[in-house]
């Protein structure tokens, strides 16, 4: 089943607790966690502090996006009753093996996130081991940029990896997904669909998320 992760990067933080149980109500599957460290990626959003407010407040799978350095020294603070996913960028990672062994003993989904222009073969030698790729549809940092279509032909490229090598494999898409695209990405084999602006700007949040269900549903 594909699934919708709105990303609350683009909820209004004053009603946070509000916002995600508008878009829990409406039937989104997943809540989209992205932490920037002003390091990585050139913004500061929140860390767990912010994502601990929410809990006993959703039933909403955590699917943790870190878009911060040394990811090691955080991934702990971000095991939560709710978390399902901690997902670090491959760029970040000098000992990226190390690294998702240290995600799944805590006992959460390993994942990994690929800039636009990082390529699947650096995921070759841990592809056994991941249980979710996350690809950037925008350079991380910010909501609201505009699709990078060349995430589609590498979105492509890695479910057919998966169909040969982990069939269980999640794909993640993230970054400028609108209703318009979304249907390519899930053609493209994206099951984890990522929207931030285009879910919490929408003048209805709820029909909006109901559109995206209606298509991505499959
Ligand atoms: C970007 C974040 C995204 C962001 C997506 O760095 O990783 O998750 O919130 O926002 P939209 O959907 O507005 O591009
Ligand atoms: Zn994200």
């Amino acid at each position: 089943m594909n699934r919708l992760a709105p990303s609350i990067l683009s909820a209004d933080f004053s009603r946070l607790g509000e916002e995600v149980r508008t878009i829990e109500e409406a039937g989104a599957q997943v809540i989209h966690v992205d932490v920037m460290d002003g390091h990585f990626v050139p913004n500061i959003s929140y860390g767990a502090t912010v994502m601990k407010s929410l809990l006993g407040k959703t039933s909403l799978p955590f699917d943790v996006h870190l878009m911060i350095e040394e990811p090691d020294r955080y991934i702990r603070d971000f095991v939560t009753e709710n978390t399902e996913i901690i997902t670090v960028h491959q760029e970040a990672c000098v000992h990226l093996h190390r690294t998702l062994q240290l995600i799944k003993s805590c006992g959460v989904k390993a994942g990994v996130s690929l800039n636009p222009a990082t390529h699947l073969s650096t995921l070759e030698y841990v592809f056994e081991d991941l249980d979710y790729v996350l690809i950037m549809s925008v350079n991380p940092g910010f909501g609201g940029q505009k699709f990078i279509p060349s995430a589609l032909e590498k979105t492509k490229t890695l479910s057919e990896m998966k169909a040969r090598r982990n069939p269980d494999l999640i794909i993640a898409i993230d970054g400028g997904i609108t209703l318009e695209n979304v249907k390519e990405a899930v053609d493209a084999g994206a099951n984890l669909i990522v929207a931030g602006s285009s879910v919490f700007g929408a003048p209805d949040i709820p029909r909006r998320v109901k559109d995206f269900l209606s298509v991505i549903s499959v």
